[in-house]
């Protein structure tokens, strides 16, 4: 059986794509947010739960330490990174995981011309499983495909690809919501403004389409001409019944939400400067409006920030996004004891660190 090339293989809808993603009617590979129904989410918001409590004293830190001690993990980096690559070999540390890491192709065989498919074979060799983020929209899927159907595989984690998808940043960002609005009526019947480049940002993306899980929801999609959300997206949005408001007029939109998702301008993407032309003063947050927000607003951005949130906003009671990178360590770990079956051993000391 001869292996499809990437672009026969996401030709393939994503429905038709999605099951190969499973094992055994269980979540192996993570590519995308669609791949998280909600009642598989908040299971994994429980576990990220109990990890944040049990992470606080000796006892909870040793016990979390002995989960996977018999894993290796590989981080695979080839676009730069801070938050998902550190939240992720913390995550690693938090549950046992020892690993390792290429972060510059050009210290790895890769500077010899040897092929990313051929390193990855090399990594799911040595190690358990695969982080990875890659420039390339689909070439993690791509990966995932090409292991399973060479008959070596371990689990591949996408964290980011390319304007595509960033699922576990999803994740976390739902899991802030989560927790924000537990004493609000939860995340469903809210109203969220999205903010910057809705086309080519990848978290902003994955989060749109996670959040569809949830009802009655009101998205304002607020983002200057040329760079508003794709018909993937929108179809998928409408289908789920979000009502979609789009604009470039910020300020209006400010009063009306419960929650705002700042994003930065991908300029990495440009072909022809055209980020150059935006007036970025109308897709920011500044001390001055930040206040026409409703008080329990919350704002979140998956970082990193440019001008889009001033840092005197930094202490305003609605900024989540400190708390919202935090929760990336414990999104992350409860997902990987999720990945491996562990997730089912905590419900036996869960209680203690409840009360
Ligand atoms: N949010 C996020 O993906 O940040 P990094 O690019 O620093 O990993």
């Amino acid at each position: 059986m001869s292996l499809l090339t990437i672009d026969e293989y996401l030709r393939q809808p994503v429905a038709e794509r999605l099951p190969y993603y499973q094992k055994e009617d269980r979540l192996y590979h993570v590519m995308m947010s669609q791949q998280f129904p909600r009642p598989l989410m908040e299971e994994i918001f429980g576990v990220a739960n109990t990890l944040k409590a049990m992470s606080h004293d000796y006892e909870g830190l040793e016990f979390l330490s002995r989960l996977l001690r018999h894993k290796r993990g590989m981080l695979y980096f080839t676009q730069p990174s801070t938050r998902t690559f550190l939240s992720f070999l913390t995550a690693c540390q938090l549950v046992g995981i020892t690993t390792g890491e290429v972060q510059d192709p050009a210290l790895s065989s890769e500077y010899k011309g040897e092929s990313q498919e051929d390193a990855i074979r090399v990594f799911s060799s040595y190690f358990d499983l695969v982080i990875m983020r890659d420039p390339k929209p689909g070439f993690c899927e791509y990966i995932a495909y090409r292991q399973d159907r060479t008959g070596f595989s371990v689990p591949i984690l996408n964290g980011g690809s390319g304007k595509d998808q960033h699922p576990t940043q999803a994740l976390l960002d739902l899991y802030t919501m989560h927790r924000s609005f537990q004493r609000m009526g939860g995340i469903s019947g809210k109203r969220y403004a999205f903010v910057g480049d809705l086309q080519r940002g990848r978290a902003v993306r994955s989060v749109m389409y996670l959040l569809a899980n949830y009802e009655d929801l009101d998205f304002y999609a607020v983002a200057p001409k040329g760079f508003q959300i794709s018909p993937d997206l929108q179809l998928h949005l409408e289908e789920r019944g979000v009502r979609l408001h789009f604009t470039d007029q910020l300020n209006e939109v400010l009063p009306e939400v419960d929650c705002i998702y700042m994003t930065r301008i991908q300029d990495e993407y440009d072909l022809s400067g055209e980020s150059g032309k935006i007036d970025l003063a109308s897709f920011s947050l500044t001390e001055e409006n930040v206040n026409l927000l409703p008080e329990h607003a919350i704002i979140l951005h998956p970082l990193p920030r440019r001008q889009e949130i001033s840092s005197g906003i930094d202490a305003n009671p609605r900024a989540m996004y400190w708390s919202q990178l935090r929760n990336g360590v414990y999104i992350r770990a409860a997902l990987l004891l999720y990945i491996f079956g562990k997730n089912e051993q905590l419900p036996i000391i869960q209680e203690k660190y409840s009360s």
